[in-house]
């Protein structure tokens, strides 16, 4: 600990004051300080960079979710629609929080577009799987997937149509309803 030596004038003694006091004993930072806390800084901003997902995949995710859906509407598995109408949700939830800004759609907010783009279509398409009707659920979903294709217009990537899948993407899911329990 440092200490303060003192004279007390005319006495000839000294004693030694401990500095106690926290603005006595933090010196102003100097440059090597100033400098480290700008490293630091930096190295965060780095960190925060590579943890942002990447927009191309969580479209991928989000692609994977569209496909499965409709395997489930087809196969008149409401349950499993429902299901995966709801992991949709939590999908496109994840990548208005994490990647609001996204670069690919400067200068609009992707946390103002995706929203004002998919939240009727998809809620249209839960009413339509709570009605178990096929008709009504595949209008909804070809109108979720124009709004995809509608923002990728947006974003300068018209090459970027969704439609729906001829194939499902993994078929070790088995899309066939259940049998009814009697
Ligand atoms: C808010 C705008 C927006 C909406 C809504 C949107 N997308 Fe995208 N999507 C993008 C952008 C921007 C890209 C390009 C990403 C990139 O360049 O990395 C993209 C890319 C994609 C890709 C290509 C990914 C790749 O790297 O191969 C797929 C597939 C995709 N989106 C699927 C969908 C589906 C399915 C929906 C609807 C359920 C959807 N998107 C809705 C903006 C959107």
């Amino acid at each position: 600990m440092k200490g303060l030596r003192v004279r007390v004038a005319g006495m000839g003694l000294a004693c030694t004051i401990a500095a106690v006091g926290a603005s006595a004993a933090k010196p102003a930072p100097d440059a090597s300080q100033a400098a480290r806390i700008q490293a630091l800084e930096q190295r965060i901003a780095e960190l925060e960079k590579r943890t942002q997902p990447e927009l191309g995949q969580q479209m991928l995710m989000l692609e994977l979710r569209h496909d499965r859906l409709w395997w489930a509407g087809e196969a008149g598995n409401w349950n499993l629609a429902y299901y995966m109408a709801g992991e949709m949700n939590e999908a496109v939830q994840g990548i208005i929080e994490t990647n609001g800004d996204a670069a690919e759609l400067q200068p609009q907010k992707l946390s103002e577009i995706m929203p004002s783009m998919l939240t009727v279509p998809m809620k249209n398409l839960l009413d339509a799987i709570g009605t178990h009707d096929k008709a009504k659920f595949a209008k909804a979903y070809d109108d979720l997937s124009a709004a995809c294709t509608g923002c990728h217009g947006v974003a300068g990537n018209p090459m970027l149509v969704i439609g729906r899948p001829k194939t499902p993407l993994l078929d070790d899911l088995h899309y066939a309803p259940l049998p009814q329990k009697p």
